[in-house]
């Protein structure tokens, strides 16, 4: 069973600060360092690592062979990565002393998928392999509504959100997403309130919610399963979400059970927060055993 994961590379520039800064306003940073991200980057570096046959599928420019030999060297599948004239997606970072991040985001390369390009990265899959979106390329609604047509798992994370409730969310197979994004696809604010939305209005999905520090629950209308996080000192948040997605999903994958699967995940994003960047903070299978 295959693992396509069609979304983004980013060149992330993180900049350390005092506290974020606000409108109108120039402040100095404490540190700069370039580095390796973009939500899909993460996911599928995190996705092999975990132990899955990950392909991933998206579209950088001439800046950004460095993010594909990252990938590679993270035994991930990067022949399906295309090469485009625009500059590649870049992601601004400050991070302040709590290890809490804000992110400014040029989609560039990201943004140049092509239906020609999605019919031939979907041709080299079959009914049952599964596919991982974010929403940070272009062609959301089209690869959904193909991936569907081929019998793919597809899996959501709406994250950033916007524009995210105009995709055709009824041929999402699984919903990851934490607690602001799940409370804008359900239209409600309280947890409990944004389980009976989400399960009435797609009554055959299965969902995930990330919630920080408080950790994680799954919910199927039927099941709900509820994980914690492990204590570590906290560096950078940057990158622990796609940890969480891509462990979680290579074990989904392989057959294990979702608290097992939950677990796993949840060791994955608490020590890949206890490093500092997005991708190079991703721990191995072996790490995390
Ligand atoms: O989820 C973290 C990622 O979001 C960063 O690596 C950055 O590139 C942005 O896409």
């Amino acid at each position: 069973m295959k693992i396509l994961n069609f979304g983004s590379l980013n060149i992330d520039l993180f900049y350390h600060v005092a506290r974020f800064a606000s409108a109108g306003e120039t402040i100095d940073s404490l540190s700069y360092q370039k580095n390796i991200g973009g939500k899909g980057l993460n996911q599928s570096v995190a996705l092999s690592r975990a132990g899955g046959k990950v392909f991933h599928a998206g579209n950088v420019g001439a800046d950004g062979d460095f993010l594909v030999n990252y990938l590679q060297s993270a035994g991930v599948d990067t022949h399906l990565i295309g090469r485009s004239e625009i500059p590649s997606g870049n992601a601004v970072i400050q991070i302040d002393p709590n290890g809490q991040n804000c992110i400014l985001l040029y989609g560039g390369a990201n943004r140049q998928v092509t239906e020609q390009q999605i019919d031939r990265v979907l041709s080299e899959f079959v009914a049952g392999d599964w596919l991982i979106l974010q929403n940070e390329i272009n062609q959301m609604d089209t690869i959904i509504t193909k991936a569907h047509e081929k019998g793919m798992q597809i899996v959501l994370n709406p994250s950033p959100f916007a524009g995210c409730s105009d995709l055709p969310l009824d041929l999402v197979d699984w919903f990851i997403m934490n607690e602001h994004e799940s409370a804008q696809l359900a239209g409600q604010t309280d947890q409990q309130a944004i389980l009976s939305a989400l399960v009435k209005r797609f009554p055959n999905a299965r969902f995930v919610m990330t919630l920080g520090g408080d950790g994680s629950v799954y919910f199927d209308g039927q099941v709900c399963h509820r994980q914690g996080t492990y204590p570590v000192e906290v560096v950078d948040t940057t990158g622990a979400g796609d940890t969480f997605t891509g462990f979680f999903f290579a074990s989904v994958a392989a057959g294990k059970p979702v608290p097992q699967a939950m677990e796993l995940a949840a060791r994955a994003a608490s020590i890949a927060i206890s490093r500092m960047g997005a991708a190079p903070s991703i721990p191995t299978l072996q790490e995390v055993l």
